[in-house]
């Protein structure tokens, strides 16, 4: 089945899920995908003898118009395509691996197609096996979801469809997934028993909070975020509003989230 991703990315996208994998239109750079396998994903599985599928994500990086290739550079900017299976790991949804950014970097993401949740977990400076404050984002296509400074990340997908990610992120930097290794995973596993997503500790963290669920807010104006409105085109017109990709100190995250009326 093919889905054209062209509304919500903004780019002549689409989804070919017998490939599996993204078509993309004339005058767009792009290159094969990372695979994410689940060999390479093991240490982070609540359940590691899992057997299938081989093949979790596709990750395709340094996606533009070839047209926009100065924009990207100036404003010293990357974005990403991401490509999730709708699957099980073992009693787990499907995930990604997980990382930090160095320093405060943060990262702003963009569901293209699915339904997801992102894990947001921030660390004590000093001892990254206490956790200070885990964040569930459900969003679905067309939100956006603001990484803040000092918070790692995973991306789970909610299913039953293919959860396809869109983000723009600072050039400057290469994320950092060792302390997501180390730790065996995210702060919580998310499993699905008898149709209910129940969440489980990671053993490996000394202190935990409970989980706050959040929704990302419908308009953040000071950075030209708005449901529905693609961010890959804010590139031609509004780079200055991605101002918070490179330097993150200088802004304000108190907003970026919403209050959820859903329970977990
Ligand atoms: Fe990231």
């Amino acid at each position: 089945m093919i889905t054209d991703l062209v509304k919500t990315s903004g780019l002549e996208i689409q989804l070919d899920a017998a490939k599996p994998g993204l078509v993309f239109g004339k005058g767009i750079n792009f290159s094969k995908p990372g695979v994410r396998t689940l060999d390479a994903m093991r240490e982070v599985l609540l359940d590691k003898d899992v057997l299938e599928p081989q093949e979790l994500y596709y990750m395709y990086r340094d996606v533009y118009r070839i047209s926009d290739k100065a924009l990207l550079e100036n404003n010293k900017l990357r974005y990403d395509v991401t490509v999730i299976k709708p699957d099980f790991l073992g009693r787990e949804l499907m995930k990604t691996a997980g990382h930090y950014h160095p320093g405060s970097y943060g990262e702003l993401y963009e569901v293209l197609y699915g339904h997801c949740f992102c894990m947001l977990q921030k660390p004590k400076p000093n001892d990254h096996q206490v956790i200070d404050e885990v964040i569930l984002v459900e969003a679905a296509a067309g939100e956006k979801i603001v990484i803040p400074p000092g918070f790692g990340h995973i991306l789970i997908n909610l299913g039953p469809e293919y959860l396809v990610t869109s983000n723009w992120v600072s050039s400057l930097f290469s994320s950092e997934y060792g302390l997501y290794k180390q730790a065996g995973g995210a702060a919580y596993f998310i499993i699905k028993a008898a149709g209910k997503l129940e969440f489980m500790r990671n053993p490996y963290f000394k202190k935990l909070p409970e989980i706050k669920l959040l929704k990302p807010a419908a308009l953040i104006d000071k950075f030209g975020l708005a449901k529905g409105k693609p961010i890959y085109p804010m590139i031609t017109e509004e780079a200055a509003k991605f101002a918070f990709l490179n330097r993150p100190a200088d802004f304000d995250y108190g907003d970026v989230f919403a209050e959820s009326v859903k329970k977990i």
